[in-house]
């Protein structure tokens, strides 16, 4: 079966999306909606698809199989509700919605719609990411003993949209947008969701009323322990995933590399190429749609990763620790 696909905000990571559905044989990118008239039609005139601003029109009269949620966090609750009664399944970006209550009211909807919604937690679909999965699930290391998760990013650079430095929009700063990247990478890699969580955040960003850094410790129902720390600051990038193990360590730098101890030195590990991420994640949905096979980030799954960065934020305002 073939299917037409709509999106929903065609801002920066539509056009990664856009970029995968040209790739997709059966996946047809018909339209796309932005309230910027200018970048709907500079979008869509890129992509040989029909512009709209409003995207419920857009729903309406191109009636696509499935909508690609791609707005700002605080809008992907309200575009998912309205996609899937009108029988669109949906492609949603991360995090799931602001708050775990969002994604509840999300899980609900769709189920009684009877569609299909996987969340893009394109973690799971990072070739070096999935090497460093082979080599855990192998066991070759040992036991998995505790992560390390360092990663500092000029946040507050001037060509970020201006919605991801306000709380009421974004649902939170580095933590929630980077951040749920990182606790998603935990609980994917070590296959077990985090249980508890403490944490601590600032505010010395230079916009907005969102956190610019923080530190966790978290830990897996599993029983491992895990770090994470993000700063958005005057930075030295940085990207970093550390595993230690009883039998040596892994270091990943997503998207960049994977390398493995070696008579106490880091060899790199070959990574081979697999399809793009996102291709790899539009097959997932299609399984999903047509066979039932709930993909990795399922809508429970996509939920426990906001409901850990909610508990983060909980965490750092009372001082204590959460359970999650
Ligand atoms: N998977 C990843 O690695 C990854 C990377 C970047 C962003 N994201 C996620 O993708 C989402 C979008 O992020 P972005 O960086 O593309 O943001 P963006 O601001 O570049 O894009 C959002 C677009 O939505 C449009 N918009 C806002 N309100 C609208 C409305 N009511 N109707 C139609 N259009 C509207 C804006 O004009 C903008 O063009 C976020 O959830 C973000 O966290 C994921």
């Amino acid at each position: 079966m073939a299917y037409k696909v709509a999106i929903v905000g065609a801002g920066g990571i539509a056009v990664s999306h856009l970029e995968a559905l040209r790739r997709m044989e059966r996946l047809t990118a018909v339209a796309l909606a932005d309230i910027s008239r200018e970048r709907a039609d500079s979008v869509a005139a890129e992509y040989g698809i029909s512009a709209y601003t409003d995207y419920k029109e857009m729903i309406e009269r191109e009636k696509p199989d499935i909508a690609v949620v791609t707005l700002p966090h605080f809008l992907h609750k309200e575009a998912s509700l309205f996609a899937a009664a009108r029988g669109c399944h949906v492609m949603l970006e991360k995090p799931m919605a602001l708050n775990a209550a969002e994604c509840d009211e999300i899980i609900e909807a769709v189920r009684i719609a009877g569609v299909r919604l996987m969340v893009g937690h394109t973690q799971h679909y990072i070739a070096h990411n999935r090497a460093a999965k082979a080599i855990i699930e192998a066991g070759t290391l040992g036991t998995l003993v505790m992560i390390n998760d360092v990663r500092h990013v000029p946040y507050y650079r001037d060509t970020r949209p201006a919605w991801f430095f306000e709380k009421a929009k974004a649902g939170g700063g580095i933590f929630m947008n980077l951040g749920s990247h990182s606790v998603d990478k935990i609980q994917w890699l070590t296959g077990s969701r985090i249980a508890q969580v403490k944490a601590s955040v600032s505010h010395y960003g230079t916009k907005g009323d969102i956190e610019g850094s923080g530190i966790a410790w978290l830990r897996t129902e599993s029983g491992i322990p895990a770090t994470i720390s993000q700063s958005g600051y005057t930075v030295v990038p940085r990207n970093e995933t550390e595993l230690i193990f009883t039998g040596g360590m892994l270091k990943l730098a997503t998207s960049q590399g994977l390398w493995i101890s070696e008579d106490g030195k880091y060899v790199e590990v070959p990574v081979s190429k697999e399809a793009p991420p996102f291709v790899l994640q539009y097959r997932d949905l299609i399984r999903y749609i047509e066979d039932g096979v709930e993909p990795s980030s399922s809508m429970e799954y996509s939920r426990s990763v906001v409901a850990v960065v909610e508990s983060m934020y909980r965490s750092s305002e009372t001082g204590a620790e959460q359970r999650v």
